[in-house]
Order: structure tokens, then sequence, then C-alpha cells
């Protein structure tokens, strides 16, 4: 038997987090779970978050920083962004002594059932990709294509607006969500093709190159197309659009050494996209239609803090504005407002949101944005279901569209679960993160209205909590350096949560 090292008193672990030790080199985390001890890999296996500095809370293990969660009892993935369970360590407790082994113990792996039918999944995005891992996690044992129009690995386009922009990243090395490895060990076809046509009637896709495919199952995840201005001058070279790892290496490109940009629109991207411009030594304008960002999402009081933070940082608002043409010989010079006044720029970046991607769908009804409407389990047709950006889904009693990346990626497992006969609905707290000059903000809940806000900690400082009351139920959280607070919360938010237990949590924090 292989040597087990004693790592810990038991007394000291405690029931609301991890505790992290070290055998041989070997970052481990350890969780009390009743009175026995569990030992897991210590970073997060998404982007190597330390899984210590989370939270446990009815029987999860919550992420800090963008809220994987994991099973506490065997680690096994509850919730994305992770797409792995946690490796588990053998452990034993001896003598009120947490005794550990170096040699992680054999993953559990499926049982995969044997299957006739061909699922298909159409865009190797988010939703897609996190889809095609399920669905072999689950045991799907049939044949398994995941069709995308981009080339190379499926990549996590939200650090094309962060780390990319801003130069720490080249487009190259965007992170991949997986690996071909990963692919042929998995049996997951890779078809780099554009799906043109769906006939949900018939289950048949049609694609690029005339090719016709008939699906048992399928999956839509194509997400969406950023919506380009429709003014005079939209065609200009310099203006840029970014949703692909191409349109960022686009604009990297065509990055000036000096200069001007201009971002229409003051959404999370176009924000992102100014915080990471001026990293890049650019002067920036944000041209707006708002006269503070976010304010739908957070409220008047967040949304001059994210106004207050850009401008201490350089960004200059234009806003209520509008544009109404880019002016050029051929390339973008100047950008002209309704107010009549002109902002030079040498480069202009159009974040003014998406339309989802389903002009391809030939027979299916689509709500007025163009989306797919699906029911509870995310059904769109018999055989067919539609996840992540493209999707209207009943969530909290209304038609609703989210687009995050986690939750498209927690759409992608549950079509997964009910293409394999599940009939589950989602269950979850929509959650994103945001990043604005080098401060990480979190947001949990999808809320339409509320009638209070409560502050713990300090705006200034970059250090709170805010919760966002409707009748004394937390119905939204925005947060900056609180992440275990964050991980509770987004735990509890599963259920109605009231404020005081919510105060409770911030106070403990
Ligand atoms: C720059 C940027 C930063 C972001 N930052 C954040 C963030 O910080 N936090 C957050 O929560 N969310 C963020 N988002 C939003 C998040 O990325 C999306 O919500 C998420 O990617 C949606 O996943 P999806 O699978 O629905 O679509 P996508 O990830 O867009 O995947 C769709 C895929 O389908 C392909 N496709 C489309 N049509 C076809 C077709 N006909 N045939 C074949 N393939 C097709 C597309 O090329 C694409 O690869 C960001 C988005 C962008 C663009
Ligand atoms: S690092 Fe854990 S969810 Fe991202």
């Amino acid at each position: 038997m292989k040597a087990m090292h004693p790592v810990a008193r038991f007394a000291d672990l405690r029931e609301d987090r991890g505790t992290a030790v070290k055998i041989e080199d070997i970052d481990i985390l350890l969780l009390r779970v009743g009175d026995e001890a569990r030992a897991f890999q210590a970073k997060c296996p998404h982007a190597g978050a330390p899984l210590a500095e989370g939270a446990v809370c009815q029987g999860r293990l919550a992420c800090p920083w963008h809220k994987a969660s994991f099973a506490v009892d065997d680690g096994s993935l509850c919730e994305p962004p992770a797409l792995d369970a946690l490796q588990r360590y053998p452990v034993e407790v001896r003598d009120g002594e947490v005794l550990v082994g170096s040699e992680p113990l054999a993953p559990q792996t499926a049982v995969t059932r044997p299957d006739d039918r061909l699922f298909i999944i159409v865009g190797a995005g988010a939703a897609g990709t996190a889809a095609a891992a399920a669905l072999r996690e689950f045991g799907f044992g049939g044949r398994l294509l995941l069709i995308g129009r981009e080339p190379g690995e499926p990549y996590d386009r939200t650090a094309l607006s962060k780390f990319v922009l801003q130069g720490d990243k080249a487009p190259e090395e965007t992170p991949p969500l997986r690996d071909a490895d990963f692919f042929r060990q998995q049996r997951i076809e890779r078809l780099h093709a554009e799906v043109v046509r769906l006939d949900a009637q018939a289950r048949q896709l049609q694609l690029s190159n005339g090719q016709t495919l008939t699906y048992g199952g399928c999956v839509l995840a194509t997400g969406g197309n950023p919506r380009p201005l429709a003014v005079p001058g939209a065609d200009l070279e310099g203006i840029h659009l970014l949703r692909t790892r191409a349109d960022a290496a686009a604009i990297l490109a065509d990055l000036p050494a000096e200069g001007r940009a201009v971002i229409v629109g003051a959404s999370f991207i176009g924000l992102e996209a100014a915080s990471a411009l001026r990293k890049q030594g650019l002067a920036v304008d944000v041209v707006s239609t708002a006269s503070l960002p976010f304010v739908k999402q957070m409220g008047e009081t967040l949304g001059q803090h994210f106004k207050t933070l850009h401008e201490a940082n350089g960004v200059i608002f234009h806003a209520p504005n509008e544009v109404v043409a880019f002016e050029g010989d051929g390339r973008v010079r100047q950008v002209l407002l309704r107010d009549g006044s002109r902002l030079s720029a040498e480069l202009v970046l159009v974040g003014t949101g998406i339309a989802p991607e389903t002009g391809f769908i030939a027979n299916l009804p689509l709500a007025d944005d163009g989306s797919v409407p699906v029911d509870a389990q995310l059904k769109a047709a018999e055989g067919l279901y539609a996840v992540g950006d493209l999707a209207t889904f009943p969530f909290a009693g209304q038609p609703t569209r989210i687009e995050h990346w986690r939750l498209a990626q927690q759409h992608g497992r549950l079509a997964a679960r009910n293409l394999l006969g599940q009939a589950e609905s989602y269950a979850d707290v929509p959650f994103f993160w945001t990043l604005h000059h080098g401060k990480r903000y979190e947001y949990l809940g999808h809320p339409r209205h509320w009638d209070d806000m409560h502050l713990d900690g300090s705006l200034g400082d970059q250090s709170f909590v805010a919760l966002l009351l409707a009748e004394d139920l937390v119905v939204g959280v925005v947060a900056c350096q609180r992440e275990r607070a964050t991980a509770i919360l987004a735990q509890l938010m599963r259920q109605p949560l009231p404020r005081a237990r919510a105060l409770a949590v911030l106070a403990a924090d």
C-alpha cells in the first residue's frame, strides 16, 4: 500500500470551506464532510483558482473565481465553467489525524450505453462544447458530431475583450476549452463547416459544402453575431466588431501605436475593451445612448461607480449621445455624434449587442429578437434542443434570453441530459464576471427589477457586495473582491434568499 501522509488535525477542518495542504509538492484540498474527510486537487480544473478560497455550501464546493461547483462527496462536476470532476486522493482519519496518499484515485468513468443514433451539435462555442463533453460524461455511446465554423479548437471567447485585447495573450493563446486529444479520446468528431439550413421536421442539416446530415438528436448552439451600426460610413476600414478570435486578431493588427479609439456602446464588452485599450496606451472615448453604464443590470449607484472608475482611468464618456455617421477617406477618421460634435478616431469598436445566429433555420418559429424559443427542458422541436445565447427559455416565469458564458455551458449540459431521456429544467443562479481596469466584478442572478440595495463594504475601495432586493429577498448580487461570499450566495440563491440570511453570510465573511 502506498504511503499515507499526515497533513492536518481533523478537528482543525471546517465544514464551510476547504483547507489547503501539501504533500510531496502536490497541492491538496481537504474537506470535512460530517465525520469524514475528503481530499481533492487543490486547484480548480477550469482556470486554476485556489479552491480553499471558495466555499462549501449545501453539499457543494464552489470555486471562488467563476463559481464552478463540485459535489463534496466525490468531487463530481455539478456546474461549469469547469468541465471536469476533481481528482480525488485517498484519505483516512486515524486518531484525530488526517492522512492523505499522494497517488490520485482512478477517475470515475461513465458507463457508456451503446446507441445507434447520431447526435449533432451545431456550434463549437461555450454551449456546444459543454454539450458534447457532457453527452459522453453522461454515457452516450453513439456517434457524436460537433460542427463549428471557426477554425481550431473551441476556445474561451470571454478572454478576448480582457487579456487578448490588452496584450497579455496573443489571439492564438486564447485558452482552449478542450484539446484535440480530448475529442479523439472521447470519440467526438469535429467538423469545421457551416450549417446553412436546418429542417427541423425532416431532422436534417445542410452544410455549406452541400452535404446533408440526418440527426437522431441535435443541439443548436450557434450563439450570436455582433450587430454592426446602420449608419453612413459603417463599412470604413478601422471599424471593428468583437466576437471571435479572428475579430480580436484583426483589432490588434489594426491597433495604432498611439492615438484615439472610439468605443460605441457602454456594454460589458464595450467597457472591457475600453479598459484594455487604455492599457495599450490609446486615448479612449465611449459613446453611449444611456447616461450611465449598466443601470439596467445594477442601478444608478453602481452605474455611477463604473463610470467614475473608467473616468479615473482616462476614459472619456459621451453620454447620452449617439453615433450618426463615421467619416473618413477609406479608413475611419472621425465619428459624428447626434449633438453635432466630432470625435477623431484611429480605431472604432462597435459593442452594441448581438443578433442570435438563427438565419439558417428553415421551419421553426422564432421569437421577435430572432432567437429560438424553447420549453423548460430547452426543447425546440422533437429531438432538437437550443442552448446558450440563441435560446429564449422560461426563467423566473418569463421567456428570457441570457448572454452569459457559464449559463451557456449549463444549458449545454442540460440539453445533453434531456437528449438522453431526462426532463430537467434550469435550476441554478445565472452568474457572470467582468474585468475593468484590473478589477474583477461578479454578478449573480438576473433580476428585472428590485426595490432596495444593501451595500456591504466600500465602492471606493473596490471591495464590496451589493445586494439587490425585491420584497426583502435577494434577487441580484454585484460584488468585487468578495469571492468567498459570492460563492456562498450563489449556492443559497438557488432557493429564495431572505435579506437577513444574506446579511449573516456577509457578516461572517
Ligand atoms: C469578447 C467577449 C467577452 C465576453 N465576456 C464574458 C464574460 O466575461 N462573462 C460572461 O459570462 N460572458 C461573457 N461573454 C458572453 C459569452 O461569451 C457568451 O454568452 C457565450 O459565448 C455564449 O455561448 P454560445 O455557445 O451560445 O455561443 P458562442 O460561444 O458564440 O458559440 C457559438 C459558435 O457557433 C458557431 N456557429 C454559428 N453559426 C454557425 C453555423 N451556422 N454553423 C456552424 N457553426 C456556427 C460560431 O462561429 C461560434 O463558434 C463574452 C462575449 C464576448 C464576445
Ligand atoms: S477557476 Fe474555477 S470556475 Fe474558473
